[in-house]
């Protein structure tokens, strides 16, 4: 099967994949690479160095300018304008134009703007009428100018309410839906003095700590974390204030609310976390269980899967050449240890 182009679409490129379509008042410039079974819709215009995926949606009327890669199952809604020239001015080209990547199964509403030089993550989403300042993590949806996180797509890979209150009032600890994320209740008492909270390190703690970092005064908007560790393995509290602490183990997604210092999350080695929507006064506090190393932190996600053995088909950042013989040879051109008071079984944090 070879690709399709409408009588009234140009496509100068030989680097098609079958299946794709170009459709009418769509133009495709020489040097462009594009995958199998892409649509490429009306008054799309495609420049050189280009790369995309395969399975790519494109909506009317978007350029794609040069330096942009695609991974497989993009989505770019209608009139999405994307940039590669920081401080553009008439008839002056930079020395190189900067590089927007959007990754695997990411997808951009309808009439976002997208700033040079950002990468979209993989299965991001980005609100319609966004502009797009930063680049955005792996999964988190953004909206607004200029765009900030409003939540994180929650099960790989449909979008769904992902907010849920640790809930574990009459039971210590609590099993979250992610592997390797346990929630604790903390020891509280409350007298006529006020509320006090107590822990005995290594009775309570599944861990005895190495060190503890504590975070704050984070603006609203800002995100922390995004990463996940090889070895260390953390426990977070927030002492004053509130903050959302977003676990992940490559399956399921779920995002848990610390508001009060008695509540605490154990987060094993290889859970991908990132915390947001830090209130104005909230102070977390992180215990780990190993001295800083820089090496202990897997930063990029798409690595952290592969770390996993999650599947994993992401192909950018390749150059037009690989895209190029890429195309071509397609032939178209533990359960924490808990030592929490009660012994009694662990509940969903719903
Ligand atoms: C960003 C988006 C994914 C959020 O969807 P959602 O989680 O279902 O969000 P909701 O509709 O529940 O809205 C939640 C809040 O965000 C606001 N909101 C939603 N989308 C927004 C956007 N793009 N920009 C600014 N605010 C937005 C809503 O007004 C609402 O605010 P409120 O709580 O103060 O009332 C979605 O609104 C969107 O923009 N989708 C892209 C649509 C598109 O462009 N499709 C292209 C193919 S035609």
């Amino acid at each position: 099967m070879r690709h399709f182009v409408h009588p009234q679409g140009i496509c100068e490129s030989d680097s098609v994949g079958a299946g794709t379509n170009v459709w009418a008042f769509a133009h495709v410039l020489p040097g462009a690479v594009i995958g199998k079974n892409c649509n490429i819709g009306d008054h799309v215009f495609v420049e050189n160095d280009v790369v995309l995926g395969d399975r790519v949606t494109i909506k009317c009327g978007v350029q794609l300018w040069d330096g942009l890669r695609a991974g497989n199952d993009v989505f770019i809604g209608p009139n999405v304008t994307f940039t590669n020239d920081p401080f553009p001015k008439s008839k002056q080209r930079p020395a190189e134009f900067a590089k927007t990547t959007l990754e695997e199964g990411c997808s951009i509403g309808a009439n976002a703007t997208i700033l040079p030089g950002i990468s979209i993550g993989r299965n991001a989403m980005v609100g319609a009428g966004a502009v797009v300042t930063r680049s955005v993590p792996p999964n988190a949806i953004v909206q607004g100018n200029p765009a900030r996180i409003q939540g994180y797509v929650s099960q790989i890979p449909k979008p769904a309410n992902v907010v849920s209150r640790a809930k574990h009032e009459d039971s210590p600890v609590a099993v979250s839906q992610v592997q390797g994320v346990t929630i604790y209740q903390l020891p509280a008492f409350e007298d006529i003095r006020g509320p006090l909270v107590a822990v005995e390190m290594a009775e309570v703690l599944p861990f005895v700590p190495a060190r503890f970092f504590i975070v704050h005064t984070v603006a609203g908007s800002g995100v922390r974390g995004e990463h996940a560790h090889r070895r260390c393995e953390q426990f977070l509290l927030c002492v004053k204030g509130s903050v959302h602490v977003l676990v992940d183990d490559g399956l399921t997604r779920q995002e848990i609310i610390l508001d009060r210092p008695q509540i605490g999350i154990h987060i094993k080695p290889l859970v991908w976390a990132a915390q947001y929507k830090y209130s104005a006064d909230a102070v977390l506090l992180v215990f780990a269980s190993h001295p800083y190393q820089a090496n202990d932190y897997i930063r990029d996600y798409g690595t952290w899967l592969r770390t996993l053995n999650k599947p994993h088909t992401l192909s950018l950042g390749e150059t037009v050449a690989s895209a190029k013989h890429r195309a071509n040879e397609r032939g178209c051109g533990s359960q924490a240890r808990s030592r929490c008071v009660v012994a009694e079984a662990p509940k969903r944090c719903e």
